[in-house]
């Protein structure tokens, strides 16, 4: 091996185990005259709760203009605060190798490839047999908005009112669809009457109940019912949070119908799910939901869950995904007109990013390095999740020997260390640099600034292709290759011997 010549490493499989939710979900809009015959006691509570809260709903009418000024001029407000790494009108750079060559980062550094954005979103929009939504929390660095907008991505899954802020204030005629199914009422009011949000998710009659008042009974609701979906397949599940069971999903159902003109199903089969087949079982129980409620849904959303490749963790061909959610759909018989959205997040985003970092010291077998589960890798340090990694080093080469390493990131508090062992070449030392792949979702979104690491992480762009491909997906598509068939196709094709 050449002088400087960075070494790929894939990191050892461990068996997957299981992860709490981060919550959340989707919606759109329009109208139609059906919603005329609403005449429920549901009603009734609407228009009092309507009339006891009018002069608070005039004092927040008065308040929605300022808003709107503020909102205009003071873009992502509540997510400016945040350590969100910076748009990608950043230095350019083929790989982490020149990178490292140019700069000697002493930061950690996110390495974002658009061109992996652009592939991934023109995939889904070519793929996914209906409307793609961005579940905005895998990532909402403005750069990464912008370039899922450009290509083609115009619907958005948000979870808060600061996402709402945040999209809208970069693209005012994008597509918001809140769906998660608890939210403030404030989040409520001002994203209905500032934003133009029309589409929510509940799984409660209090959220419903609550989403009537505080859109003072509106007509031009699109309502969706969160169901909850067995998430056996997935690496991270997202149950025991939110999401109704069947007859109460069917209640919710026939309750939203009586009061708008569009209603619909989602469900989350749970992160990065292993098998297609998940979606066609959740889709089954779909249709046992609109069969207790004799209601037909306008909508049936199938939620995020779409995996990428991990070292130990690749999933079948994205294909296949395709196929169970069609079928299953297909299997429902609803009306023609009935729409068909997704809301992926990590499949999006995941493999155009990777971090770079720097071994600060080295004692025995164990590495200390400047980001860690207080940061962009939460992931590595809570869960098994393996990542494909590439160990670089300025001014020689390193070993070909390898050798198990115990990493902490980088703060005072011991559960700052990864879960599982990093395989790395067995000479690695102070100063030299670790490329963690797979870092585009659930990485920036998730970096604290705890104990003042992390705020200070750029972000560059670089143009060589992911650590790993998925198969299936875009990339597979194009290079002809999977991981699952090839381990050279993790090579970068930019990779610079320096
Ligand atoms: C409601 C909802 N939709 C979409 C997503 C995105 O999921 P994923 O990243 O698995 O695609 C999440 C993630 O937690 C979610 O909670």
């Amino acid at each position: 091996m050449g002088k400087n010549t960075p070494v790929l490493i894939e990191e050892i499989a461990e068996p997957p185990g299981p992860r709490e939710s981060f919550g959340g979900t989707i919606g759109n809009l329009y109208h139609d005259s059906a919603y005329e015959q609403a005449t429920t006691a549901l009603q009734e509570v609407v228009v009092e709760a309507r009339s006891s809260s009018s002069h608070q709903a005039n004092a927040h009418h008065a308040q929605v203009n300022t808003m709107r000024a503020r909102s205009s001029t003071s873009k992502n407000l509540a997510l400016k605060a945040r350590p969100v790494a910076a748009p990608l009108r950043n230095p350019v750079y083929e790989d982490a190798a020149h990178l490292i060559a140019e700069t000697q980062p002493s930061n950690p550094v996110h390495l974002m490839r658009p061109h992996v954005l652009r592939g991934a979103a023109q995939w889904f929009l070519q793929h996914f047999p209906g409307t793609v939504l961005y579940a905005v929390k895998a990532n909402p660095s403005p750069a990464v908005i912008k370039e899922l907008w450009a290509s083609g991505i115009r619907h958005f899954d948000v979870a808060s009112l600061a996402e709402v802020e945040l999209v809208a204030g970069l693209f005012p005629k994008a597509k918001l669809h809140f769906m998660h199914p608890v939210k403030s009422r404030e989040a409520i009011r001002k994203s209905y009457f500032n934003f133009g949000v029309r589409d929510f998710v509940v799984d409660s009659a209090q959220e419903l109940f609550k989403l009537l008042e505080e859109t003072r009974g509106a007509k031009d609701l699109g309502i969706m019912i969160r169901l909850a979906v067995s998430n056996g397949h997935a690496f991270h599940s997202l149950t025991g949070k939110f999401g109704a069971e069947n007859r109460l999903a069917a209640e919710l159902l026939q309750q939203a119908r009586k009061v708008s003109p569009r209603v619909g199903i989602a469900f989350h089969v749970g992160q990065q799910t292993m098998h297609g087949k998940a979606y066609a079982t959740a889709l089954a129980q779909v249709g046992e939901v609109i069969r207790i409620a004799k209601v037909n849904p306008d909508i049936i959303d199938v939620g995020g869950g779409f995996p990428v490749a991990f070292p130990g963790l690749v999933p079948p061909d994205m294909h296949s995904y395709m196929d169970s959610i069609k079928e299953g759909f297909e299997a429902l018989n609803l009306p023609k007109k009935t729409k068909l959205w997704c809301e992926p997040g990590r499949a999006l985003v995941q493999e155009s990013g990777s971090l770079l970092v720097k071994v600060e010291l080295r004692k025995d077998n164990r590495l200390y390095i400047n980001d860690g589960f207080y940061g962009a890798l939460f992931d590595a340090g809570y869960s098994k999740l393996s990542y494909p990694l590439r160990a670089l080093r300025t001014d020689g080469a390193m070993a070909t020997k390898m050798a198990k390493f115990t990493v902490f990131g980088p703060t005072c508090d011991s559960i700052d260390v990864l879960k599982t062992q990093l395989t790395l070449p067995a000479d690695i030392e102070e100063g030299d640099y670790i490329e963690f792949g797979q870092t585009g979702g659930y990485a920036v979104a998730l970096q604290s600034g705890f104990n003042g690491f992390g705020a200070d992480a750029k972000a560059v762009t670089v143009r060589d292709m992911p650590l790993l491909h998925t198969p299936g997906f875009w990339q597979g598509e194009e290079a002809g290759k999977t991981a699952a068939e090839d381990d050279s196709a993790q090579a970068p094709a930019t990779l610079v011997a320096f």
